[in-house]
C-alpha cells in the first residue's frame, strides 16, 4: 500500500459520495468540499499539566488553518504523564504509548485522507509518537509544543516535578520536616506546561525545533505565554507553504536533521530518553540512524547548556536569551549544525536562522560558549562490555565524575531500592543494579525517577552509581546507565550480577563491565530462568510480544 497516494494540494476535491455526505453532516459547505483538509490530532486530556491546556491550543490551530483556507479538523489521541506514573505500576503503559499515539495517528489520518497533519503535544511521549507518525504517513505535516511549565516555589526556592520526588528522599532521610514536605508537594507545579527543566519533553521539544519540525521557537515559549497562542494560529499559513510547495514530513526528517536533533539534545543537557526516540523515529522515516551514530555526535558535540536537571536553570528562562533558535544559530556558527536542511516554513535551518540575533556571552549564563563548554564532549555516552554487549547508555555530565567502580547491590525491582533506602542499607561506594525493568521485564521500560531523586534526597549524590535495563526520567542526574542491552528479561547478563560483585563503569572508554570470570557466569546461567509475567492479555501483553530491544528503539513494528 502506497500510503503517500493522495494528492496534496490546496484544492483536493472530495469525490467519495458517502464521504461528502458525512462531511456536509459535519457542517461543511459546497466551497470545503474543494479544500485542502488538514487533521489536527491533540494530545489533551484532563488530568496533568503536560496536556489540560492542548485541547484549547487545538483550537487556535484550527482557526489558523481555516483562515488560510483550509479545513482543519480535530481528533484526539491517548496519552499517559510520566510524572503521574513515575514510581507506580502505572509506568509499565508510559513506554508503549509512544508506539500507541503513533499507531492512532497514522490510523485516523490513512483512514480519513487528511492532506495534512498537525499534531499539538506537550509531553514525553507524545512528541515522539506524533514524529513517528509524521514519519510513516510522510505526508505534509508539523508540530506544535504545549510549551513548558513556569516554576512554583516555596520559601523563595524555585520547585518544580523533580523537588517533589527529592523531597520524598530527604523525608526517608530525615532532613525534612512534615510541613516542609507538603508545603513543596502542594506547590511545585503551578499550572500548565510540561515538567520544566531540560527533561525529556523539553528536550523533545527543542530537538524536534531543531530538526525542522516546528515553527521557530516553539520549544522555547512557556505554555502560558502569549506567543503561544500566537504561533499556534500561524500554523495555518505555514501548512498552506508546505502544501503548496508540496514539502512532506520526510524532506523534513532526513539524515542530516537527525544529526541536528542529536546536537541539540547533546548540547542541551537532554534525557536518555532521546536516544531511544530518535532510534525509533529514524525507523519510521526509514533512515539509517544508530547507536553508533548517536556516540559520534556525542563525541564531537560539547555540553554547554546550564539547564536542570544537572544545572542551574529552567527552561522557561531560555526565552529571554533568545530560546532555541539563538543556540541553533550558535551551533551553526561554530560548524556544528547543517543549516541546509529543510523546515515547515519553507525555507532552510540558515534562512529562518539568519536575522536570528547572537548569543550574547556577557548577558546571560545559561549558555556557555563552546570554548569553554561545561563538558568537551556530549554527557549521552553508549557504554558496552560483559554487562550489555547490545549497548547501555550513560547520562554523565562530568559533576559525577566519569569513572565509578563499586560492589553491587541488587534490586530484583524499582521498589526494592526504595525498601533498601528505608532499611539504611544502600551505602555510599555502591553500584546499585535494578534489573527486570527492561522493554519485556518491566514491562515497558520504566523510568527510575523515584528511586534516583530518592537516592539524591538522601545524600548519595555523588557516592552511588545506578545501573538498569529501564530507563531514566529525563529529570534524573546523578551516575546512572541505563537502558542495558540484552536486558535481564532476555537472559542478559545483568541478570546474573550478585550483592557484592566488582563493576566498573567507565565513561572515557565507553565501558560497562562485571568482574565476574566466564565461567562463574555460565554456572550462574544454568539456575537462571526468566520471570514469568503476570500480562497475560491486553495492551501490555501485545507489548512484550512485539517490542524490541532499547538499542533498537523499542519500537514494535519490526
Ligand atoms: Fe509530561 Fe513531564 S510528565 S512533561
Amino acid at each position: 500500500m502506497e500510503l503517500n497516494k493522495f494528492s496534496r494540494t490546496l484544492t483536493q476535491e472530495v469525490t467519495n459520495p458517502a464521504a461528502k455526505a458525512m462531511l456536509y453532516g459535519i457542517g461543511l459547505t459546497t466551497e470545503d468540499m474543494q479544500k485542502a483538509q488538514i487533521g489536527i490530532a491533540s494530545t489533551g486530556y484532563e488530568g496533568n499539566t503536560c496536556n489540560m491546556h492542548l485541547n484549547g491550543l487545538s483550537v487556535h490551530v484550527k482557526k489558523g488553518v481555516q483562515e488560510n483556507g483550509m479545513v482543519g479538523l480535530i481528533f484526539h489521541t491517548i496519552g499517559v504523564s510520566d510524572g503521574m506514573t513515575n514510581g507506580n505500576d502505572g509506568m509499565s503503559y508510559s513506554l508503549p504509548s509512544r508506539d500507541l499515539i503513533a499507531d492512532s495517528i497514522e490510523d485516523v489520518v490513512g483512514a480519513q485522507w487528511y492532506d495534512g497533519v498537525i499534531a499539538v503535544v506537550g509531553c514525553d511521549k507524545n512528541m515522539p509518537g506524533a514524529m513517528m507518525a509524521l514519519a510513516r504517513l510522510n505526508r505534509p505535516g508539523m508540530l506544535v509544543y504545549g510549551g513548558t511549565i513556569k516554576t512554583g516555589e516555596y520559601k523563595g526556592k524555585k520547585l518544580d516535578i523533580v523537588s517533589a520526588f527529592e523531597a520524598l528522599g530527604q523525608k526517608y532521610a530525615g532532613t525534612i520536616s512534615d510541613e516542609d514536605y507538603e508545603g513543596i508537594i502542594k506547590n511545585a507545579i503551578p499550572g500548565a506546561g510540561a515538567c520544566g527543566g531540560m527533561y525529556t519533553a523539553n528536550t523533545m521539544a527543542s530537538s524536534m525545533e531543531a530538526m525542522g519540525l516546528t515553527l521557530p521557537n516553539s520549544s522555547s515559549y512557556p505554555a502560558t505565554h502569549e506567543g503561544k497562542k500566537a504561533e499556534c494560529v500561524a500554523i495555518g499559513a505555514a501548512m498552506k507553504v508546505l502544501l503548496e510547495k508540496n514539502i512532506c514530513a520526510r524532506d523534513i526528517m532526513t539524515r542530516k536533521s537527525f544529526e541536528n536533533a542529536m546536537t541539540m539534545v547533546i548540547a542541551m543537557g537532554g534525557s536518555t530518553n532521546a536516544v531511544l526516540h530518535y532510534l525509533a523515529i529514524a525507523r519510521a522515516a526509514e533512515i539509517e540512524f544508530t547507536l553508533k551514530d548517536i556516540q559520534d555526535i556525542s563525541d564531537r558535540t560539547p555540553l554547554i547548556a546550564d539547564l536542570k536537571p544537572s544545572g542551574k536553570y529552567y527552561m522557561e528562562d531560555m526565552l529571554a536569551i533568545g530560546g532555541v533558535p539563538a543556540v541553533m544559530k550558535y551551533l551553526l556558527q561554530e560548524g556544528l549544525f547543517y543549516g541546509d536542511c529543510m523546515t515547515v516554513t519553507g525555507k532552510t535551518i540558515a534562512e529562518n536562522l539568519a536575522d536570528v540575533p547572537n548569543l550574547d556571552f556577557d548577558a546571560q549564563k545559561i549558555i556557555v560558549p563552546i570554548s569553554s563548554p561545561l563538558k568537551a564532549s556530549g554527557h549521552l555516552q553508549i557504554l558496552y562490555g560483559n554487562l550489555a554487549t547490545e549497548g547501555a547508555v550513560a547520562k554523565i555530565t562530568g559533576k559525577e565524575g566519569e569513572r565509578f567502580e563499586g560492589f553491587a547491590k541488587v534490586c530484583e525491582r524499582e521498589e526494592e531500592v526504595m525498601e533498601f533506602l528505608a532499611k539504611g542499607e544502600i551505602k555510599a561506594g555502591m553500584v546499585i543494579v535494578i534489573r527486570n525493568e527492561g522493554p519485556k521485564g518491566g514491562p515497558g521500560m520504566p523510568e527510575m525517577l523515584k528511586p534516583t531523586s530518592a537516592i539524591m534526597g538522601a545524600g548519595f549524590a555523588n557516592s552511588v552509581a545506578m545501573i538498569t535495563d529501564g530507563r531514566f526520567s529525563g529529570g534524573t542526574h546523578g551516575f546512572v546507565v541505563g537502558h542495558i542491552t540484552p536486558e535481564a528479561q532476555d537472559g542478559g547478563n545483568i541478570a546474573l550480577v550478585k550483592d557484592g560483585d566488582l563493576i566498573t563503569i567507565d565513561a572515557v572508554n565507553n565501558i560497562i563491565q562485571m568482574h565476574v570470570s566466564e565461567e562463574e557466569l555460565a554456572e550462574r546461567r544454568k539456575l537462571w530462568k526468566p520471570i514469568e509475567s503476570p500480562f497475560k492479555q491486553g495492551v501490555l501483553r501485545k507489548y512484550i510480544k512485539n517490542v524490541s530491544s532499547a538499542s533498537l528503539g523499542c519500537v514494535t513494528d519490526l
